[in-house]
């Protein structure tokens, strides 16, 4: 059995990736580990899912990580891509599990594509696209960008030798996500982006964006991220794997919107509701900016890429940015459910 150990899995990435993996006809073959702060859904996964053992702790924990990957043959991370506390504990234990095997252990992080992220604040598109199969220009990335203090740790120690290293980067990530996971309560259905802005939009009773929303992201559906995730392990495990460590990047990306794109299809969504008025969106004041999104224009940013090594894989994602406006309806009927819930919770 392919030993495998997973974080992140009662998250949106996670969930959405364990679910996949779930409905693989391989999947009875794997001995799945994975690390879940809560004891209770830790039960509820295993109660869904016979081979996967729970283990309850944090991923921040390093000896709890180490002694953790030094058991298995590939690790899944998609808990928190900033954490460098798990990723060293992840190494540690995978270098150990190294030199008691002598077969190099395989490490598949989720990074983010905010690594690319600029300081348009929403005042113009870039002309700038990062491609995923050009490694030098990856390479001048800096370290103090979002995500890449990990990153880089990675790379280092694939590197070193000891580890082959992949790096999954997903967008925007859109839609709400489905399966057993999400509809027991298990794992988050939804995202970050859209739904802040959504949860801003009906506050303030009128689509919103950072500056004039020039700027560019790309976006992908979370279902067919986490093929990507099947795709690569597929990939991984074949004999002729594909490019590891600094030729390791994998941009989880289809087609690109801007902000504004976004801002007008939740005002729109806000006329169909009643909501608003609708009308074009208004550009975030500092106070708002303050209040929704800790001061900070990140959502302004421009993060353009280009996933030309995660197609080569064979990976084909279909969902457009057509698909993504459409999809605000819903998404927007679950933050207001999410809310009602939340004010309901404290009465
Ligand atoms: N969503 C996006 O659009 C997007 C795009 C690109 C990159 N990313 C990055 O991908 C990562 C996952 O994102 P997501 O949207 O799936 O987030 P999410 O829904 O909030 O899920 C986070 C997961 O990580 C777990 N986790 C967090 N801290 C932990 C800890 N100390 N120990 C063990 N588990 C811990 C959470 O467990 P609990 O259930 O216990 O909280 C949950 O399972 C983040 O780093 C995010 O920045 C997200």
């Amino acid at each position: 059995m392919t030993k495998i150990l997973m974080t992140g899995v009662t998250g949106y990435i996670g969930g959405a990736v364990l679910t996949r993996f779930a409905q693989r006809p391989d999947f009875n073959s794997f001995d799945i580990r994975a690390v879940v702060r809560s004891a209770e859904k830790g039960e509820k996964i295993k109660a869904l899912y016979k081979n996967v053992t729970p283990i309850v702790g944090s991923h921040s924990d390093i000896s709890l990580m180490s002694k953790a990957a030094a058991e298995v043959d590939v690790v899944i991370a998609m808990a928190d891509c900033d954490d460098v506390d798990a990723a060293t504990g992840t190494l540690q234990g995978l270098k150990q599990r190294f030199q008691e095997t002598g077969k190099k252990p395989i490490f598949i992080n989720t990074s983010g594509t905010g690594v690319l992220s600029d300081n348009a604040a929403g005042m113009y598109a870039s002309e700038t696209i990062w491609d995923d199969a050009d490694p030098d220009q990856i390479a001048l990335l800096k370290p103090s960008q979002p995500h890449r203090p990990v990153d880089l740790k990675i790379v280092a120690a694939d590197e070193e030798g000891y580890v082959n290293t992949y790096i999954i980067l997903p967008c925007t990530i859109w839609s709400i996500a489905k399966g057993p996971l999400f509809d027991q309560g298990i794992s988050n259905k939804k995202s970050v982006q859209i739904p802040a802005l959504i949860r801003a939009s009906l506050d303030r009773g009128h689509g919103g964006m950072v500056g004039a929303g020039k700027n560019i992201w790309h976006n992908i559906e979370v279902h067919e991220l986490a093929d990507l995730y099947s795709i690569l392990f597929d990939a991984v495990l074949s004999s002729n794997g594909p490019g590891h460590g600094r030729e390791g990047y994998y941009f989880g990306a289809h087609e690109e919107h801007t902000l504004y794109q976004v801002g007008q299809g939740i005002s729109d969504t806000l006329q169909k509701m009643n909501k608003s008025k609708g009308g074009e969106p208004t550009t975030f004041t500092k106070e708002e900016l303050d209040k929704y999104f800790n001061g900070s224009s990140y959502l302004g940013s421009n993060s353009r890429c280009r996933p030309t090594r995660s197609k080569a894989l064979g990976w084909a994602p279909k969902l457009t940015t057509k698909d993504m406006i459409a999809s605000i309806y819903a998404e927007t009927e679950l933050v207001i459910e999410i809310s009602a819930s939340a004010k309901s919770d404290k009465l």
